[in-house]
């Protein structure tokens, strides 16, 4: 884990310069477009942080690769699979940053050959950083993470999106029902990453989202690795790091109770 000692303590640093940018940047009159809709926002500040990520790595590690949402890296014609592959959101919460200028976040992930080595979550406005390096435990800033808490269902607050409200493509959202009738409370913060960190600091007991790409939930899985957290695919299946897919994490517990009694899904995540 020699190699990855160096690549952790750099890319936090990378993080933290590149979070201050953005913080330093604030009050600054910020161009944005729209991508797929008018709810699918980017700003100049997403490309230019993702840029700052990919002329650092190609840099100091020429031979890694990169996957980062606005795709300003290199082509696709590697197999992740069987090599040592950076996945960066340059800025999760694009929507919270723009309406909100707080709760958004910088997610930065390393794996090798498909295996988590190193995850990063930088809050830049709160300069909380949330970081891993695999089988060397999690940590907020300087402070330790423990293994998280143990909760059932009655006891826990879950951070969900209003998308089990309505009907959707992904998962009979009626399922959720009976769950938030059940549920001690649930809440947004509107960036999976913090969502994520926000579950490995036991201030969210679990949290699901129906589709995610690969550079949202990256650095959460290792985090959450190092804590004891299930994760799992709402079907309850392994997560595949590669492709768009739905998550589910929590507490052993918690996540047991969930898919067995409310969702009603097995466990095929074996
Ligand atoms: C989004 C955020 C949001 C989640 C969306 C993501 P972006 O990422 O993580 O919380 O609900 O699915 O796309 O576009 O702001 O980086
Ligand atoms: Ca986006
Ligand atoms: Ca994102
Ligand atoms: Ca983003």
């Amino acid at each position: 884990m020699e190699k990855f000692n160096e690549i952790y303590e750099t890319a936090i640093s990378w993080t933290k310069e590149a979070g201050k940018n953005i913080k330093e940047s604030l009050s600054e009159q910020l161009r944005v477009e729209y991508k797929t809709s008018e709810a699918d926002l980017v700003t100049e500040k997403d490309r230019e942080i993702e840029e700052f990520f990919i002329r650092k790595i190609k840099e100091r590690y020429p031979n890694h690769h990169i996957i980062g949402e606005e795709g300003m890296g290199e082509d696709t014609s590697f197999n992740p699979r069987e090599e040592i592959v950076w996945l960066i959101d340059p800025i999760d919460g694009t929507t919270s940053f723009v309406h909100q200028k707080e709760n958004f976040a910088i997610s930065v992930a390393v794996y090798e050959n498909g295996s988590p080595r190193v995850g990063i979550i930088y809050d830049p406005i709160r300069e909380e950083c949330y970081h891993a390096l695999h089988g060397y435990g999690a940590f907020k800033n300087k402070e330790r993470l423990k293994t998280v808490r143990e909760t059932t269902v009655k006891h826990s607050l879950l951070g969900i999106d209003s998308s089990w409200l309505v009907p959707n493509d992904q998962y009979d959202y009626r399922k959720f029902h009976s769950l938030i009738q059940d549920i001690r409370g649930t809440r947004v913060i509107g960036s999976a990453a913090l969502e994520m960190a926000a579950v490995a600091s036991g201030k969210l007991n679990g949290f699901i989202s129906l589709r995610l790409s690969p550079w949202d939930f990256a650095a959460g899985l290792v985090l959450l690795g190092e804590l004891g957290v299930k994760a799992t695919t709402i079907d309850n299946k392994p997560i595949n790091l590669f492709e768009k897919t739905s998550i589910c994490v929590g507490n052993q517990t918690f996540h047991r109770q969930l898919m067995q009694e409310y969702l009603g899904e097995e466990d095929k995540s074996k």
